[in-house]
C-alpha cells in the first residue's frame, strides 16, 4: 500500500512536470511563465530559511524518507538539492506549486491529491517567489542547472 501511493505520488508530479514541459513548450499562443532575469539570490536565501526551511531542509535536504508517505498519507517534503526532484521540473510548475501548493496545482490538472505542500501565494509577492527559486537553482551544480533550463525553455541540453 505504501509502496504503491509513493509511486503514485511520484507519478502524479512526473505527470504535472511532463504536462508543463508539453504545455511550455508548444509556445505561440501561450505565455509561459519563466523565471525573470533579474533575480535578487541574497533576498531569496533569506526567504528560504524563514519560509520553506523548516520542511525542506536548512540545506535544503528535504525530510528523511521523503519518497514514502507519512502515517497521514502524505508525501515528506522533498529536498531541493540536486538529491530531489525540483530540479525536474520547469520553471513554470516550480513556481505554481509554490504559489498555489500541490492540492490546488493538482486540482488544476483534474487531480485530487492531498498534499503536504502549503499554496505562498498570500504571503510572498511574484518576484519573492523567483528570488527564492533562484536562491535554489544557484546551489545546483552548473549541469544540473543546464538541464533544468533546458526543460523550461523546451530546448536540447548543451
Ligand atoms: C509545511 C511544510 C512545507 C513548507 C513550509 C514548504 N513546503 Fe514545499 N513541499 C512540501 C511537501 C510535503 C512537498 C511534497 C509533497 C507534495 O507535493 O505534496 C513539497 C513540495 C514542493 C515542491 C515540488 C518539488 C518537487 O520536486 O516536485 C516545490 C517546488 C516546493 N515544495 C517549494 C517550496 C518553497 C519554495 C517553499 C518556501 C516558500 C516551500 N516549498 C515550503 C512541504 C512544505
Amino acid at each position: 500500500m505504501r509502496a504503491m501511493a509513493a509511486i503514485l505520488g511520484i507519478g502524479v508530479l512526473a505527470a504535472l512536470g511532463a504536462a508543463a514541459y508539453v504545455w511550455t513548450g508548444s509556445a505561440g499562443d501561450v505565455q509561459s511563465v519563466v523565471m525573470p532575469e533579474s533575480v535578487d539570490l541574497v533576498a531569496g536565501e533569506a526567504l528560504y530559511a524563514e519560509t520553506c526551511a523548516a520542511c525542506h531542509g536548512a540545506n535544503l535536504e528535504g525530510q528523511d524518507n521523503w519518497r514514502s508517505p507519512g502515517a497521514d498519507g502524505r508525501l515528506p517534503a522533498p529536498p531541493h538539492d540536486e538529491t530531489g526532484h525540483t530540479w525536474h521540473h520547469a520553471d513554470q510548475v516550480l513556481f505554481d506549486y509554490t504559489k498555489l501548493g500541490g492540492r490546488e496545482v493538482m486540482a488544476a490538472q483534474g487531480m485530487e491529491f492531498d498534499s503536504g505542500m502549503p499554496g505562498f501565494g498570500d504571503q510572498l509577492s511574484d518576484q519573492e517567489i523567483w528570488n527564492i527559486l533562484g536562491y535554489i537553482k544557484s546551489t545546483w551544480p552548473e549541469e544540473i542547472q543546464d538541464i533544468q533550463y533546458a526543460r523550461t525553455h523546451g530546448v536540447p541540453v548543451n
